[in-house]
């Protein structure tokens, strides 16, 4: 070959074959993700999502055992005052362990939205102004809330005694002596409950919580087993991590894939639905109406002087860690102008979107919810966090598509989905 035909070669022939070989196989601009979007992306997956810690204030907390009790406990509406009313009452697997109530109802109506339950054990702060800084704690409020269970301690116990011995003591060991414990009695109960209460003596107080937080730990045993399952976005992420954008453009449509860049881009979605839960498991006031007349809910304001005074919080006596170190809890930021109207970030992996939304259910669909984002309304109680975004119909539209993909059946044995109580 001459030194001629070489450069001929060389210099126009290969890259014009390379050109055509591009023009042919590296998919349209627009659904190409350079390297920084690919580790945003990579971040939101649940490839991402390490194991669950440990919970050290919950000696039982994977123990196989207690997630089976838990069960029980879960789906038992003896735990209730008028036997009607158990979790699962509003924390239903079939709707995404919430309800499709503008608010949750038990024995009466509750103050907000019911939350989801899935995911919920990789959250540091529970219930949407965050007051209980553990999964067990949380799972006690209920059950001696006038407007939800509406039971008491004491009656707790002696159905612990009575129906669930033998699985309760191979866990926790022995029962304490309750035959001097009234049927009803408990430090926040009713006028006559917390009579009853203050007449037991201090070591039959303690007895009777200790048995309390256990329910509440073999409770959260449980429901650290209810985890999200991968959706559509999660294909969509491995597909684009292999350069497999053939099959990538299977899985999400033009409109989906411009809604996830407006996500993570323009509209900065990402900003507070980060992490594989889509959830900083922080509090914002993100300006959402409140009624002047109806409410007037602070959020995470109310919800720290919550922490400091929940019976149950991290370093009190039924906690199982030893250090009690609880540095979430000493060293909580709470700046009242920054929490003023904050509420917690909910996930948005669900196994379906179920209206209405919102802490005390503002919105019944998602276009209204984007709405809202675009523009930014000024807050009515304390200061938003947001600014306009000034996005058209169009951008609106595929932020919609978008969040439709991060639906997905729940991640969890499917015999934990039911009703124990139901089967037998
Ligand atoms: C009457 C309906 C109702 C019942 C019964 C009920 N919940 Fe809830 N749940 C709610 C509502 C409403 C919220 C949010 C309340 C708030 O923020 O003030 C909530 C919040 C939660 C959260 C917080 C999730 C998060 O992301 O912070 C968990 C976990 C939870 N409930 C578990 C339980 C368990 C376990 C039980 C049974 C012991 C239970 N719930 C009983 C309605 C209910
Ligand atoms: C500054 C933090 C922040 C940003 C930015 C943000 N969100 Fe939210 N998001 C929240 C908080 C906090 C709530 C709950 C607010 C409440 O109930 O008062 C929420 C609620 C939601 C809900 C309702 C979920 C439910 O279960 O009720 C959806 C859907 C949602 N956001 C989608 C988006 C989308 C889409 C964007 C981008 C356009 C976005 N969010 C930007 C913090 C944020």
């Amino acid at each position: 070959m001459t030194a001629q035909r070489k450069f001929l070669i060389a210099g126009f022939l290969i890259p014009l074959f390379a050109g055509v070989l591009a023009f042919l196989f590296v998919p349209p601009s627009a659904s190409v993700w350079d390297d920084t979007e690919l580790k945003t992306l990579h971040a939101l997956t649940l490839t991402s999502l390490p194991p669950l810690a440990p919970d050290k204030s919950n000696r039982v907390a994977d123990d196989p055992r207690a997630v089976a009790l838990g069960q029980e406990f879960y789906f038992d509406a003896r735990f209730s005052k008028d036997g009607a009313v158990s979790c699962a009452s509003c924390h239903m697997p079939e709707l995404n362990f919430q309800d499709a109530r503008a608010h949750g109802r038990g024995m009466a109506d509750t103050r907000r939205r019911t939350q989801s339950v899935v995911g919920s054990a990789y959250f540091e702060w529970f219930f949407w102004d965050g007051r209980r800084d553990s999964l067990w704690s949380q799972a006690l409020s209920p059950l001696e809330s006038a407007n939800e269970h509406g039971g008491d301690r004491a009656q707790y116990a002696r159905l612990i005694s009575e129906n669930y011995r033998a699985e309760y003591e191979a866990l926790f060991g022995a029962l304490p002596d309750l035959k001097n414990i009234p049927a009803h009695a408990s430090p926040v109960g009713d006028e006559n409950a917390r009579a009853a209460w203050n007449k037991m003596t201090r070591a039959d107080q303690e007895n009777v919580s200790r048995v309390f937080a256990n329910i509440g730990k073999a409770i959260a045993a449980y429901e650290r087993k209810i985890l999200p399952g991968a959706s559509r976005f999660d294909e969509y992420v491995d597909a684009v991590t292999q350069n497999d954008y053939k099959r990538a453009n299977e899985i999400f449509s033009d409109d989906e894939r411009a809604g996830l860049r407006l996500f993570i881009g323009k509209a900065n979605c990402v900003k507070c639905h980060n992490t594989p839960l889509f959830s900083d498991d922080e509090f914002h006031n993100t300006g959402i109406p409140q009624d002047a007349e109806t409410e007037h809910d602070l959020g995470r304001a109310e919800g720290t002087i919550g922490n400091f005074e929940d019976e149950f919080k991290c370093w009190s006596e039924f906690s199982d860690d030893d250090e009690r170190a609880c540095p979430q809890l000493r060293y909580m930021h709470a700046r009242a102008g920054e929490i003023m109207g904050a509420f917690k970030t909910p996930s948005l992996r669900k196994t379906q979107f179920i209206p209405p939304f919102m802490h005390n259910a503002q919105y019944v669909t998602l276009s209204e919810i984007l709405d809202h984002y675009n523009r930014a309304p000024a807050a009515t109680i304390g200061a938003s966090e947001l600014k306009p975004l000034n996005l058209n119909e169009t951008e609106l539209k595929q932020l919609e598509a978008f969040l439709l993909t991060l639906t997905a059946p729940v991640n969890a044995p499917p015999g934990l989905l039911q009703d124990p109580f139901a089967s037998k």
